[in-house]
């Protein structure tokens, strides 16, 4: 794998969403465009890094503080981003040894936190896709701001259909980003772009099989979010189907719920906590990560 540019030299990227784009992925594009609600804000302000996903691991209740005392609302933002945070390490975590001059591809990237530190721990090049534009801005402005935008770029594009190299990338992965797509179409494009040997990794929030269908609540956060959350079994059977390899399947749902048992209790509440809570304790919906290899 090398660090130059993954994109093939016949390929450029049009100002819209390129090619094969839906309606729905339209829709999707003005929803993230619009996005802007303080809790992924103000946790990002913290330290610059700007998440669009969920918080994983144990709540520092000596860090929190009091919750009379009026330093509590600024540490529970810093508490949050803390988990945020330490999603996007494990995530990092299952990507395998990667090299200066590899180059990984974020698909979903949001506004490109998990890229940022992608390449603060591997020095490498990390290319990024969303469909919103004001995303891919806001992330390449904050790579400037970082001086590194040689290394971390996101771009306007449909991650089932990317202008990446077949082959060339060293690891990719979807950070609650695979809930809006048709998970043979991601494979599909995972496979063709990862080299053999890569590694993808998602960590997803999908319903269980366990449960036997989508339950109110797992609809309940598909129409808040307008995505379309898949089964677990759908997640395993669709790698098996594009090459994918599972090398480890971690159910991350008791880490995540002190997260969002303390995101509840905060003022940047988004209405959609107790769907959370409630699916992930009556076992209908699961926090799982999923790492395999391109084989
Ligand atoms: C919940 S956010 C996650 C952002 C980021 N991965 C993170 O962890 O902060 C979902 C992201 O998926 C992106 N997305 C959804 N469908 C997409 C598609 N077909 N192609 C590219 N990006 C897509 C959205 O634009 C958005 O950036």
């Amino acid at each position: 794998m090398t660090g130059t540019d993954l994109t093939t030299a016949t390929t450029s990227a049009p100002a819209a969403i390129p090619g094969q784009a839906t309606p729905y992925q339209g829709d999707i594009a003005r929803y993230w465009n619009n996005e802007a609600r303080p809790v992924n804000l103000r946790l990002g302000d913290v330290d610059g890094l700007y998440h669009h996903h969920y918080g994983i691991g144990d709540v520092d209740h000596a860090a929190l503080g009091d919750a009379d005392d009026s330093a509590y609302d600024k540490n529970l933002v810093e508490e949050l981003h803390r988990l945020e945070s330490a999603q996007a390490k494990v995530l990092l975590d299952h990507l395998g040894p990667i090299g200066r001059t590899d180059t990984l591809v974020d698909a979903g990237c949001g506004r490109g936190g998990s890229m940022v530190m992608a390449h603060q721990r591997f020095g490498c090049k990390v290319e990024g896709v969303t469909l919103s534009a004001k995303q891919a801005d806001f992330a390449n402005q904050r790579a400037g701001e970082l001086g590194i935008e040689e290394h971390v770029r996101a771009r306007v594009c449909n991650m089932l259909s990317t202008p990446f190299e077949t082959g060339r990338a060293a690891a990719s992965w979807n950070n609650e980003s695979s809930m809006y797509v048709d998970l043979d179409d991601l494979f599909a494009e995972h496979s063709r772009i990862l080299g053999v040997g890569g590694r993808y990794v998602t960590i997803t929030g999908c319903w269980n099989p366990r449960y036997g269908q989508p339950s109110k609540w797992v609809s309940q956060i598909n129409a808040h979010f307008e995505c379309n959350i898949h089964s677990r079994r759908e997640y395993l059977r669709a790698m098996a189907d594009n090459r994918l390899v599972p090398q480890a399947v971690i159910d991350l749902t008791p880490d995540t719920l002190p997260y969002w048992e303390l995101r509840a209790t905060s003022p940047l509440v988004t209405g959609i906590e107790e769907a959370f809570i409630n699916s992930y304790k009556d076992g209908s919906f699961q926090y799982v990560l999923i790492a395999a290899d391109r084989v």
